[in-house]
């Protein structure tokens, strides 16, 4: 039996410093995650500079500990992975400069790794291969976007959000109902014992065929909904409430209200994945990405699967945040493929189509 292949993944493109060591693409040997949460807490939001400077501070260290953790050291990495799109610019820099370093260092080579990419990959991290062709439903606080997957490497986008991402949108409305940072599972803890039937939010982008997503008209309903409709006479509509400010609502008025939000994204995730798997002749659906640890999105999938008789992938839970195992899962596909990059490897800090 031929050695195993041990690969070196470095991801810093949000705001969590995560460095991985992962054999074969499938068994991860350490998978260590140093999260910002705490500093950007206090801003309802992630602040560019602050993520590039936390990276900065914390990425030897995260390197340190996942090779510490792991049985294999420096001198038996075989390539080193990372994510160099896309991101924020700065952040990914960090992550890419750390990299060049060690595969110079090291004498080991360069892979470039597209982090959306990685999350469609993850739940084949300690599991079994994933089967093809696959769809793919990956939401994050940046992205949304389905595709079509031939093999780990090979994906087709049909479908992205033309505004705020699904994950963005969680935030936001929890932010409305103060529910705190991150907000999705703020949301998904409220909605678990709440009403999802209370308000009918809208449901964006249905018409048609479009495998698009629009969420930031759905975020706009619910701030509308807890604070009155600019310029509208009170209880004019039958579904506004005669409330305005979060504070005249009940804490069950407030977890209806993220319940009925949880459902409406729901829905429209559930109904474009559908599409998506039908025109694909999909044998297999995958989530990733931050927002499928919802308990709500991962019972709708399962169904789904049921009635397309799909088996459904779903990343275990420590894949679904970002984290660098499977920046190191991907890159030893490109590495069998001998896809390496060079040293001036640049960051691209947006979605390549
Ligand atoms: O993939 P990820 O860790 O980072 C990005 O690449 O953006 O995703 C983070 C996003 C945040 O918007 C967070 O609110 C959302 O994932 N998220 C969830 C849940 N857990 C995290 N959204 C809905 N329900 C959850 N349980
Ligand atoms: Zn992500």
């Amino acid at each position: 039996m031929s050695e195993p292949v041990y690969i070196l993944g470095i991801e810093t493109s949000c705001d969590e410093t995560g460095c991985a060591v992962v054999a074969d693409g499938r068994e991860v040997l350490s998978n260590t995650v140093a999260t910002q949460i705490d500093l950007h807490a206090r801003f309802g939001g992630i602040v560019p500079e602050i993520a590039s400077r936390a990276h900065i501070e914390a990425i030897n260290t995260v390197i340190e500990t996942a090779l510490r953790d792991s049985p294999v050291g420096s001198g038996q990495i075989d390539a080193i992975a990372v994510t160099n799109e896309p991101g924020l610019i700065g952040s990914l820099l960090v992550g890419l400069m750390a990299a060049k370093t060690a595969a110079l260092v090291w004498s080991a080579p360069l892979i470039a790794v597209n982090h959306i990419y990685a999350h469609a990959y993850a739940p084949a991290l300690n599991d079994d291969p994933i089967e093809y062709p696959a769809a793919a439903l990956i939401c994050s606080g940046g992205h949304t976007a389905l595709y079509r997957l031939e093999s780990p490497t090979e994906l087709e986008l049909l479908g992205a959000t033309i505004d705020d991402a699904a994950g963005e949108a969680f935030d936001k409305v929890a932010s409305i109902l103060r529910l705190g940072y991150p907000g999705g599972p703020a949301i998904d803890a409220a909605a678990r014992h709440a009403d999802p039937r209370a308000v009918d939010f809208p449901r964006p982008l249905l018409k048609g065929e479009s495998l698009d997503f629009s969420f930031s008209g759905l975020k706009t309903a619910v701030l509308y909904h807890v604070n009155g409709v600019p310029g509208a006479i009170r209880g004019a509509r039958s579904q506004a409430p005669s409330k305005r400010g979060i504070e005249s609502f009940s804490p069950q008025e407030v977890a209806d209200i993220a319940a009925s939000f949880q459902a409406a994204v729901v829905d429209v995730l559930r109904i474009k994945l559908r599409r998506a798997a039908k025109l694909t002749g999909a044998k297999t659906l995958i989530l990733g990405g931050g927002v499928s640890a919802n308990s709500a999105l991962r019972s709708a999938a399962g169904e789904l699967a049921d009635e397309l008789h799909c088996s459904l992938r779903l990343p275990q839970l420590q894949f679904c945040l970002d984290n660098a195992a499977m920046i190191a899962g991907l890159g030893y596909h490109y590495f069998r493929a001998g896809r390496f990059a060079d040293l001036d490897l640049e960051a691209r800090p947006t979605v390549r189509r």
